[in-house]
C-alpha cells in the first residue's frame, strides 16, 4: 500500500484495553475507595469515579522497551519501566495492539483476539504485567479492534471458503454491481475501493481500512456474541477497560447507497452511510454493560471519531451508558496555535457534553506530534510547556502519547523515507515519524535496546531522554509530573468546575477551575511569541483575590490583581480563595 494510504489515516487522527479474576479485581476496591475517600474529603463533595479526572497514558508497545535484544518493544519491557510511570504519576496505561497480526497496519490488523503476538511476549508476561501494574496503582487498557479483523484471522478465512460457510455472515459481502465493478463508489479511508473482490467466491468484501483488514459484521448475532466473549477473556485478564479502536464505523446504511459526490472533499470516515449509524447506540451499551458487570470500576475508551460537539454527545449516550470516555477529536484537531479557537473548543466540550468529561489530547500514534506539530523551531521547549498546561488543567480526562512528556517530536520525514523495508517493518508508513523508540537514555539506542531498533532512535535523544530529564528539575518532565500532582491534590484542578473567562485579548487564553468551596486556579496562556497582557474579565461575581503563583514558566513574581503580563508561550497558574 501506499504511502499516501496511511497519509489520510494521520490526516483523519483517528485514535483498546484490560481486567481479571475477579480476586485480582477486588484488590483494585480498597485502594480506588481509598483514592475516592480522600478526594471526597479534599473536594468536600461526593468523589467522582477515577477515570473523569485520569490521566492515561498510550503505550506502542513496538516502541517503548525492548527486553530481549531482537530491536521491538515487548510486553516485558513495559513491565521493566512502570516505575518510571509511577513516577510521572499517570492513572492508567493504554497499550496498542499486541495481538498476533500479519502486521500490515501494526497490530490493527488481528489475527487472533484472545493472544499475545510472539514478537511482544506470552499471556504469562501479560498477567504479571498486570499485576505488576496494579501494585503501583496503574490501570491498564487493551485496544480492542472491533470493526475489524485481520484477513489472515480464522473466522476470515473459513468467511471467504464458501457462501454457504457458517462464518460467511461475520463478514460484510456483496455481490457485484451490475457492470461487475464494487458494489458502491464507496472509498477506503486508506485510499481506493472500500471494496475488495474475493474471486474464489464471486462476491467483494467490505474494507473502511485496508483490504487485509475485512469489516466484521456487527449485525450477525452470533460475531456480536464472539466479540463480547473476546472482551470478557482481557476482563477476566485483569484489564481495566478498553481502547475501543475504530468505533463509528460498526454498521453500513443498509441501503448502500452509491455516494452521490465521492469527491466532494469531505472526510472519507465520516460520511452518513459508513459511519455514526443509529444502530452503534445498542452496541456500545451491550459493551459497557459487560465491562460495568466486573468489579473495579471498568471503562470504555473511544477512539470517536465525529463532526461536530452534539455527534459527540451522543456518543456517552443520552442515559450515559455507552462509551464512558469518547475521545474529543475537535480539540485534538485544532493544528495551530490559537488562543480563540481552543477557547471555542473549550466552551463548547464544557456547554454541550451535557456535563460528561471531555477526553482531551494532541499526540498519538496516528498524528504528528505535539512538539512537532505547534513548534516554530526556537520556543518549542515552552509551546510543549503550554501545550501540556493547557490540556492537564482543563477538565476531564487527559492522554499522553509515550514520550510526549519528554519532548519527543517526530522524526524527519526525510530520514524516514531514505529507510529500506525490513523484516522488522515490511511496510512504510506515513505514521512512522511519531512512531520512533522511546528516549530512555542519551546513547545512541536511548536505551531502547542493545539490538537494531525496527525504526530508528531520533538523535535529539542526546537532548531528550528520561534520564538526564528525571535528574533535571528545570525539565519538560518535571513539568508534566508536577502538572499531574497538581491535578491529584488539587480539588479544583481534580473534579471543580470550568470557568469561562475572556482574557481581553485574542493572543491569551484564560479559564478557571473552581471548587465548590469557591476556592480555584486561574489558568492563563499567551499563545504568541510577543509579550501579551491579559485583561481578564467574566467571573460571575466579585473578581476573586491571588493568593498564590502555584506553577509560572518563566517564573513571575505575584502579578498585579487582574492584569498578569506574559512573556512569549508564558505560562500561568495562579490559585484564588472565594470572595
Ligand atoms: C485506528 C487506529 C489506527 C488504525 C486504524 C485501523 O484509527 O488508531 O492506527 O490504523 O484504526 O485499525
Ligand atoms: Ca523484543
Amino acid at each position: 500500500m501506499g504511502k499516501s494510504v496511511f497519509g489520510m489515516a494521520a490526516a483523519l487522527a483517528l485514535p483498546c484495553l484490560l481486567a481479571g479474576p475477579s480476586v485480582a479485581a477486588a484488590k483494585l476496591a480498597p485502594k480506588s475507595a481509598h483514592h475516592h475517600a480522600t478526594a471526597a474529603a479534599m473536594a468536600g463533595a461526593a468523589a467522582q469515579p477515577w477515570w473523569t479526572h485520569a490521566v492515561i497514558y498510550e503505550i506502542y508497545p513496538r516502541s517503548f522497551q525492548d527486553s530481549n535484544g531482537d530491536g521491538v518493544g515487548d510486553l516485558n519491557g513495559v513491565t521493566q519501566r512502570l516505575d518510571y510511570l509511577k513516577g510521572l504519576g499517570v492513572d492508567a496505561i493504554w497499550l496498542t495492539p499486541f495481538y498476533p497480526s500479519p502486521n500490515y497496519d501494526f497490530g490493527y490488523d488481528v489475527a487472533d483476539y484472545t493472544n499475545v503476538a510472539p514478537e511482544y511476549g506470552t499471556m504469562a508476561d501479560w498477567d504479571r504485567l498486570v499485576a505488576e501494574a496494579r501494585k503501583r496503582g496503574i490501570r491498564v487498557l487493551v485496544d480492542f479492534v472491533l470493526n475489524h479483523s485481520s484477513s489472515e484471522h480464522p473466522w476470515f478465512q473459513q468467511s471467504r471458503m464458501s457462501r454457504a460457510n457458517p462464518k460467511r455472515d461475520w463478514y460484510v459481502w456483496h455481490d457485484p454491481a451490475p457492470d461487475g465493478g464494487p458494489p458502491t463508489n464507496w472509498q477506503s479511508i486508506f485510499g481506493g475501493s472500500a471494496w475488495t473482490l474475493d474471486k474464489a467466491t464471486g462476491q467483494y468484501y467490505y474494507h473502511i481500512f485496508l483490504p487485509q483488514q475485512p469489516d466484521l459484521n456487527w449485525r450477525n448475532p452470533g460475531l456480536r456474541k464472539a466479540m463480547q466473549d473476546v472482551m470478557r477473556f482481557w476482563l477476566r485478564h485483569g484489564a481495566s477497560g478498553f481502547r475501543l479502536d475504530a468505533t463509528p464505523y460498526l454498521l453500513e446504511d443498509p441501503a448502500w447507497p452509491n455516494d452521490p459526490d465521492p469527491k466532494s472533499g469531505a472526510p472519507v470516515g465520516l460520511k452518513p452511510y459508513n459511519s455514526g449509524l443509529p444502530g452503534n447506540h445498542p452496541i456500545m451499551r451491550d459493551l459497557r454493560a459487560i465491562v460495568n458487570s466486573y468489579p473495579g470500576d471498568r471503562i470504555l475508551l473511544g477512539e470517536s471519531n465525529i463532526a461536530t460537539i452534539s455527534d459527540l454527545a451522543k456518543v456517552y449516550g443520552v442515559r450515559h451508558d455507552e462509551v464512558n470516555l469518547p475521545m474529543d477529536f475537535l480539540y485534538s484537531g485544532v493544528k495551530t496555535l490559537d488562543a480563540q479557537a481552543f477557547k471555542a473548543r473549550i466552551d463548547e466540550a464544557e456547554l454541550k457534553l451535557h456535563g460528561e468529561p471531555p477526553v482531551l489530547f494532541f499526540s498519538n500514534h496516528d498524528s504528528s506530534r505535539q512538539w512537532t506539530r505547534f513548534g516554530d523551531g526556537v520556543h518549542n521547549d515552552q509551546i510543549a510547556r503550554l501545550t501540556a498546561a493547557m490540556t492537564l488543567t482543563l477538565r476531564g480526562t487527559s492522554l499522553i502519547y509515550y514520550g510526549e512528556e519528554l519532548g519527543m517530536g517526530d522524526l524527519s520525514k526525510a530520514v524516514i523515507n531514505g529507510l529500506p523495508l525490513s523484516p522488522k517493518r515490511k511496510v512504510a508508513d506515513d505514521r512512522d515519524p511519531e512512531r520512533t523508540p522511546m528516549q530512555w537514555s542519551g546513547e545512541p539506542k536511548a536505551g531502547f535496546t542493545t539490538g537494531e531498533p525496527w525504526l530508528p532512535v531520533n538523535p535529539v535523544t542526546a537532548t531528550y531522554n528520561a534520564q538526564s530529564e528525571v535528574q533535571d528539575p528545570t525539565s519538560l518532565y518535571h513539568w508534566y509530573a508536577d502538572l499531574i500532582q497538581l491535578r491529584r491534590t488539587n480539588a479544583a484542578l481534580r473534579e471543580g468546575a470550568y470557568v469561562a473567562l475572556d482574557s481581553g485579548n485574542p493572543k491569551v487564553l484564560a479559564f478557571a477551575r473552581k471548587d465548590k468551596a469557591g476556592q480555584g486556579v486561574l489558568v492563563v496562556l499567551n499563545m504568541s511569541d510577543t509579550p501579551q497582557i491579559a485583561n481578564i474579565s467574566g467571573w460571575q461575581g466579585q473578581t476573586p483575590v491571588f493568593n498564590k503563583v502555584v506553577l509560572a514558566r518563566p517564573a513571575i513574581q505575584m502579578p498585579s490583581l487582574g492584569n498578569p503580563t506574559l512573556e512569549p508561550f508564558g505560562v500561568q497558574i495562579l490559585s484564588f480563595d472565594p470572595r
